[in-house]
């Protein structure tokens, strides 16, 4: 079995070579389905991972609009971050016999019976947001962001951070995403990277889970101040556990983003909104608005043509000095 590993580092962009059994498939499929060219309106089964954070609302919104722009019939489920949730709507997909099927896997491994139980029925399968663990035929593409990029763009905006105030050594604490997803493994590896590349005063003191939510940061951050007073920096996996950390910061009678710089990734709403407080000082941008994209890919998946193993999204990095201004244009 080829590793998400190798399939990340060995194949970045590649045409669909591997899944072509399953364009194969869905070449023969699009005939009967009618594809972009038919008639037969496209049903798309699309399971997501859940309602963690104002990232994933966002993304709900992004693809539940974007399938009625597209004229596809979309069946929706809600995993509630569990993976067997997951697992039970692709099979309620299949015995549906739907389309298509797409999902953002709450982790990396695991999928490997029910892809093909998806690849026997024909139904191919496109993952969007999240990679997993899995023989890369298994699924036809992955339309999302590269999650080890946005954990070096945050080292290096953490860089900017420190050049700008703060001498001494450097603290750090990390609020880790969901144990075993691909954003939480990825981010942690890239931002490491650079670490070990830069200043060797840079040390992680803390690094705990707070699985992506805003009571997770406020929960992990408050105990963090208890055993690491001397955390001086805060890398958040996302936003909104920058947000709860925020609370539990002032709670403990400390400046966010002064007596602890925060760097996060995403850059939704109030992400920007605590930038302009000064109390996040910078984000790596993730881009949640992948629905177009994906009606896109699914159009041109369903009437044979190849399509990219990995369809990237494009991003932006952000200080606080840069937020006010972009704030009032941000979509999410
Ligand atoms: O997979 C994307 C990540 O999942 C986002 O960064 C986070 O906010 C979400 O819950």
């Amino acid at each position: 079995m080829l590793s998400r590993r190798s399939f990340l580092t060995g194949t970045a962009i590649v045409a669909v070579t591997g899944a072509t059994g399953a364009l194969a498939a869905c070449g023969k499929k699009s005939t009967s389905s009618g594809g972009t060219g038919g008639s037969k309106t496209i049903t798309l089964g699309f399971s997501q991972v859940g309602s963690e954070s104002g990232w994933r609302s966002a993304n709900t919104d992004s693809i539940k609009s974007a399938a009625k722009a597209a004229g596809i019939n979309l069946k929706f489920s809600d995993a509630q971050q569990k993976q067997e949730n997951q697992i039970q709507a692709i099979r309620d997909y299949i015995s549906q016999k739907v389309d298509v099927i797409s999902f953002s896997p709450v982790v990396t491994t695991g999928w490997d019976t029910v892809l093909k139980e998806a690849q026997s029925a024909k139904i191919p399968v496109i993952l969007t947001d999240r990679q997993v663990d899995s023989d890369p035929s298994l699924f036809v593409t992955l339309v999302g962001s590269d999650f080890e990029i946005e954990g070096e763009r945050a080292a290096h905006l953490l860089e900017k951070v420190l050049q700008a105030g703060s001498a001494g050594a450097v603290n750090i604490a990390v609020l880790e995403g969901t144990t075993g997803s691909a954003p939480a493994i990825d981010r942690a590896k890239g931002f490491k990277k650079v670490m070990d590349a830069s200043d060797p005063s840079w040390k992680i003191v803390v690094s705990q889970t707070g699985d992506f939510t805003r009571d997770g940061g406020k929960q992990v951050m408050a105990a963090f101040l208890q055993s690491h007073p001397e955390a001086n920096v805060l890398f958040a996996h996302n936003d909104d556990m920058a947000i709860g950390a925020i609370q539990s910061i002032e709670a403990a009678g400390k400046k966010p983003g002064t007596d602890i710089k925060i760097v996060s990734i995403d850059g939704v709403h109030d992400g920007f909104v605590a930038m302009t407080q000064g109390k996040i000082n910078a984000i790596a941008e993730c881009n949640p608005l992948l629905g177009p994209q994906l009606m896109e890919t699914i159009k041109s998946v369903l009437a044979g043509s190849s399509v990219e193993k990995w369809i990237k999204t494009k991003e932006s990095d952000f200080m606080a000095a840069d937020a006010a201004a972009a704030l009032p244009n941000r979509q999410y």
